[in-house]
């Protein structure tokens, strides 16, 4: 691939041992009102319905959007399009990065709360209104700030239902691949979804940018290693993901 990598340099700060690597299943209720909790699927949640509920029970996210100036609409188009798009997407390149790990991390990995966690990450984004969601253009500082809430909305509406601690921290600090102290956080799960939202956000169309190729996302994101934002362990695996691909959908990365 062209890219030589001392792995050994960059191996301090990336603990394969997931601090949230508890023994813990998804687990959803199977209605959004009830407080038993069965297995079932999270496709369910895309519903109308159960999002009104789950706002309905949940004081402190009313709380967040009437602070916040968010209006309770829901955007049920835009969910069922990241659901088929965007989140489905991410869960498959999730899925890859996580087969192309080095062994000691790959069997840190919760294949299901990763699995689980990609399809729901931005579910917060049924809540942020679509002037912001879709705009053609530059977002002034405070449609940032309402942007950057989903992931604090996507974990309010679910954590009265998913009764996973680690698909909940997943959902909520999925854009947080770094602490305080700019050293990269050790869940390991949470790396490789980081990663895996970023290649799907580059490889897709949005209102504001064309689709760049995985080659170009390739590069892209490689300067984000070098500037020590994407953990080189992961980058690696996710280069041999796209080289699998290639095998069905030739992509030249040399
Ligand atoms: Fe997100």
């Amino acid at each position: 691939m062209g890219i030589l990598f001392n792995l050994n340099q960059y191996a301090i700060g990336l603990n394969p041992i997931s601090k949230l690597n508890n023994q813990k299943r998804v687990t959803f209720t199977n209605n959004p009102n009830g407080d038993s909790f069965q297995i079932t699927s999270p496709e369910r949640l895309f519903n109308e319905t159960a999002i009104r509920n789950m706002i309905a029970q949940n004081s402190e996210l009313k709380k967040l959007l009437a602070e916040n100036k968010i209006p309770i609409k829901l955007n049920m188009k835009e969910l069922q399009e990241l659901k088929t798009g965007h989140c489905r997407d991410t869960q498959e390149i999730a899925s890859q990065i996580a087969k192309n790990l080095p062994i000691a991390l790959r069997s840190e990995i919760n294949i299901k709360a990763l699995k689980e966690g990609a399809l729901l990450h931005d579910f917060g984004k049924v809540l942020i209104p679509k002037e912001i969601l879709n705009k053609n253009g530059k977002l002034t500082e405070e449609e940032h700030k309402i942007m950057n809430l989903h992931t604090e909305i996507g974990y309010n509406l679910l954590k009265n239902t998913v009764n996973d601690s680690e698909v909940l921290a997943l959902i909520k600090y999925h854009h947080s691949n770094k602490d305080n102290k700019n050293s990269f956080v050790p869940d390991i799960n949470l790396q490789v979804l980081n990663l895996a939202d970023k290649f799907s956000a580059l490889t897709e169309d949005r209102v504001y940018k064309k689709a760049f190729t995985p080659q170009q996302a390739l590069t892209i994101i490689y300067g984000d290693v070098i500037k020590g934002d994407v953990h080189p362990f992961l980058y690696n695996a996710l280069v041999k993901a796209v080289n699998d691909k290639a095998i069905q959908n030739p992509v030249n990365i040399s």
